[in-house]
């Protein structure tokens, strides 16, 4: 929507663009084309980028408990019953891949296995990096933390 429809040489408008997210979760990307009598310019393509976040999100920040009762539909009921890199993809994708502030699986599998186990078991602190182990209140046995130790090493 413009705030005028005719311009004269060298006048501002604004243009107000709404962007349903109703099912869109993190980056979409909006294109809105402006088209005018400009001889050299007819048609402007502008991108409004943003990231959408969900309610579940933005209502409870890191220090959040993951694998609380409101988060384990996604954060850990997709992992049961996997190992290796099914499990990775269940559990832990979603903060380490392309494009997540973590880092990806290329990157950690350069890490000796020691320090990969210790992670994985105890967490990072002052993270969103939760200790998986049961010790910790996670919900990985040692068995399924080896299984990610060694997808990780050889991925
Ligand atoms: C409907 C599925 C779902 C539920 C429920 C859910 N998460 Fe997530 N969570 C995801 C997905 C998918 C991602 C990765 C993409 C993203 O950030 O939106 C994610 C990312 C995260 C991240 C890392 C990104 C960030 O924002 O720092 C944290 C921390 C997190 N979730 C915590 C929680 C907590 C705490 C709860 C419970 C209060 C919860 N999640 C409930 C699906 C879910
Ligand atoms: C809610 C987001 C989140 C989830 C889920 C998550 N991590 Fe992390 N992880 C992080 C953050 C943030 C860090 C600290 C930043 C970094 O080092 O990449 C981290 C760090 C790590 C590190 C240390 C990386 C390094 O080389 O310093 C390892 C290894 C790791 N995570 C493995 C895992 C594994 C395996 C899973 C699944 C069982 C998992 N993470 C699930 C957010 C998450």
């Amino acid at each position: 929507m413009a705030s005028l429809s005719r311009l004269k040489p060298g006048e501002k408008g604004r243009i107000q663009v709404t962007v349903d997210a109703a099912g869109k979760r993190g980056p979409i990307v909006k294109t809105v084309q402006v088209y005018s009598n400009d001889p050299k310019l007819p048609v402007v393509s502008l991108q409004v980028s943003m990231q959408v976040r969900d309610s579940v999100h933005l209502k409870k920040g890191a220090s959040a408990g993951i694998f609380d009762e409101a988060c384990r539909s996604c954060h850990v009921d997709q992992g049961r019953g996997k190992t290796g890199f099914e499990l990775f993809r269940a559990d832990c994708f979603m903060c380490h891949n392309a494009g997540t502030s973590a880092q990806n699986i290329t990157q950690m599998s350069k890490r000796p296995e020691s320090f990969l186990r210790r992670v994985i078991r105890d967490g990072v602190a002052n993270s969103t990096m939760p200790g998986f182990s049961q010790a910790n209140g996670g919900p990985l046995t040692e068995a399924e933390i080896d299984s990610l130790v060694k997808s990780i090493r050889n991925p």
